[in-house]
């Protein structure tokens, strides 16, 4: 359960108007009369425990957060800390998957030997597998819900002069601009910016290319912070100089009465900027969906002065919290995904910066990020079978009794944080709708949660309002999300040289990849034959040293907050950047200190991370 609630202050503006087929921060409990709301319930942001896990650099009060936005948001505003500037680039609900390109690395002991035979490769013909990050599947309203929920919170621990932009795209843009006013109010809508990219590959088909996202920026209050982007102008152009006098603008004039002509090669920017969408190879981060480093310091230098504290709550790869500190502000990165917190740590050390990382317990041990949790807990569930005749969508699926017969499984959605809490109204919902519309005659349904409201309350609810036969076994998700992060082995050895302490990884066993990459090999192979191709399947050496993406030495502590002494990173060429500096080596499979190191820590390329503590 969340630690309390944090109520939203300030209020949605009155007088705007609204969506009406979202129920906005209120659960609606509608039942009986299916017409009559009986009674709303407005929750707060949800406060869980922090739980530091890394200290980068020095102390400082820049963060790193992995969690929801909202559960961040209840964090910030608890620790009494404002933002000053807002971007967020959340999931447009575009009906898409997000995945990474993972790419198995060079294995150690052949590296310099298949150096000269992959010159000629390109990069796509690494050997390389998807793993998904996020899912962007969404039900409008329920996005919108989502959506104006989080509004409200990054509202609330907004400063006085703050400002926002949140990044959508054309399908789903317009229906945010009217929770934005709801939240915020017209009067503080600043602008609709259009990121013109011309350099997407043309589509074609019977409609114009959509070649652009709109960024709207609305501010907290009336004063806020805002310098006018200057860009070179595209030809120098000559005009009057102008002045003002007693309120109107009048030319200024030389000793002889003449005009005076200026050259003006520079120009204020409008609402519509034309940066390419192509992000550059040393920006790069296989990050799908990354932005580029140009649109945010666009954004960071109109909306902020140093010093200044700039937030993104769906950070993504880091580009917000990179390019604020390159400009000298502090930085709030905040993502759900265990990669984006990576690349994020990865991009931040590489530029030198001092940082922490948090970790919300929301009591969910996710594997990787909601979309992947998702779909390993419809294996983890004994039995379970997805898509089954007569049991909808609302339902992940069903189990086959040979008494019961088909007992259908309700499991929270772990993208939408709100429902993670199973309360009344979703009780309600269960039993008085969903269960109407199964298309199946059962007699008992499964229900797990992640969190409930109050225990005996609900058993109550149910006991006194289903209608049904049906009986309604509650379960404890948590029991089975624990058993789905299954650590890697790492085999090790350590000898004290005359310059410290190296330790050597003799093995690395992941069952996870091995699992992954056996499915990859089964269906290439399958399509292979299907086309009459030849496949050549990802085989993985004995020590499986290419699975590895990155390593650290802790010699500092034993155990708790990380503490990295020496690190490693493993780039996709197989080449290594060493404590945050790139280097054209290749790695040769050990990692050294300074000092005896009391712990090591391993990443392997899906992101999964393994730490050994040394004797
Ligand atoms: C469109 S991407 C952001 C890309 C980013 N602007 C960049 O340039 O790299 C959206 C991000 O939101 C994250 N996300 C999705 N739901 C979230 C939530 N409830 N709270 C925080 N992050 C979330 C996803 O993991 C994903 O990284």
């Amino acid at each position: 359960m969340p630690v309390k609630y944090i109520p939203y202050v300030p209020n949605t503006v009155e007088g705007q108007a609204v969506l009406d087929n979202i129920s906005r921060t209120q659960r609606v409990l509608r039942y009986r009369d299916n017409d009559k709301v009986i009674s709303k319930i407005m929750r707060g942001m949800p406060y869980y425990e922090m739980e530091k896990q890394e200290q980068v650099g020095e102390e400082s009060e820049n963060l790193v957060i992995r969690g929801e936005c909202l559960s961040a948001c209840a964090y910030l505003k608890e620790q009494g800390i404002k933002v000053d500037l807002v971007y967020i680039d959340p999931p447009f609900a575009s009906g898409a998957d997000y995945a990474k390109t993972v790419n198995i690395r060079r294995d150690p002991k052949l590296a310099e030997k298949i150096k000269k035979a992959e010159e000629e490769l390109e990069i796509d013909e690494l050997k390389a597998f998807e793993e998904t990050m996020y899912g962007d599947i969404w039900q409008k309203e329920d996005y919108l819900n989502w959506m104006h929920e989080n509004l409200m919170a990054i509202k609330s621990i907004m400063s006085e002069t703050a400002s926002i932009y949140v990044h959508l795209d054309t399908k789903i843009g317009h229906y945010v601009k009217i929770l934005l006013d709801e939240v915020f109010g017209e009067e503080k809508f600043i602008n609709e910016i259009i990121w013109y990219y011309n350099d997407k590959f043309a589509t074609g088909g019977n409609s114009m290319d959509k070649n652009h996202d709109n960024i709207f920026l609305y501010s907290k209050e009336q004063d806020y912070v805002f310098h006018p982007i200057i860009i070179p102008k595209d030809k120098t152009t000559t005009r009057a100089l102008r002045k003002k006098v007693d309120g109107k603008t009048v030319n200024v004039l030389d000793e002889n009465g003449n005009k005076i002509y200026e050259q003006y090669s520079e120009k204020k920017e409008d609402d519509v900027w034309q940066i390419g969408r192509t992000i550059s190879k040393n920006e790069y981060l296989s990050y799908s969906t990354q932005k580029p480093e140009k649109l945010l310091s666009r954004i960071i230098k109109a909306s902020s002065n140093k010093e200044m504290t700039v937030v993104d709550f769906f950070g993504g790869s880091g580009v917000t919290a990179k390019v604020a500190h390159d400009l000298g502000r502090k930085f709030i990165h905040v993502d759900i995904g265990i990669n984006s917190i990576q690349t994020t740590r990865d991009r931040l050390v590489e530029v030198g910066a001092s940082f922490q990382i948090l970790e919300i317990k929301d009591g969910v041990s996710l594997f990787r990020n909601p979309q992947q949790t998702m779909d390993k807990l419809a294996k983890l569930i004994p039995g379970l079978q997805q898509k089954v005749p007569g049991v909808g969508k609302f339902w992940f699926g069903a189990l086959q009794d040979s008494k019961l017969g088909t007992v259908p499984v309700y499991v929270p959605n772990l993208i939408d944080g709100s429902e993670k809490v199973l309360d009344v109204p979703a009780v309600n919902r269960i039993i008085n709708e969903e269960l109407q519309n199964l298309e199946i005659n059962a007699q008992k349904a499964i229900v797990y949660y992640v969190d409930v409201d109050d225990h005996k309350s609900l058993e109550k609810f149910i006991k006194d309002n289903n209608a049904t036969q049906t009986t309604i076994e509650l379960k404890d998700l948590k029991e089975i999300l624990h058993a789905i992060v299954v650590e890697d082995e790492i085999e090790t050895k350590s000898i004290k040289t005359k310059e410290g302490f190296e330790v050597e990884i003799t093995k690395f066993v992941s069952d996870r990849l091995n699992q992954k990459i056996n499915d990859f090999n089964e269906k290439g192979n399958l399509q292979a034959i299907n086309k009459g191709k030849k496949f050549s399947p990802i085989t993985i050496s004995e020590e499986g040293l290419e699975l590895i993406e990155y390593l650290s030495l802790d010699c500092e502590n034993a155990e708790g907050v990380w503490s990295s002494s020496s690190e490693i990173k493993i780039d996709k060429l197989g080449y290594i950047s060493v404590n945050g500096q790139k280097t054209k080596d290749f790695w040769n499979g050990k990692i050294s200190a300074d000092k005896k190191p009391l712990r090591l820590k391993i990443r392997n390329i899906s992101g999964d991370e393994t730490v050994k503590v040394f004797e």
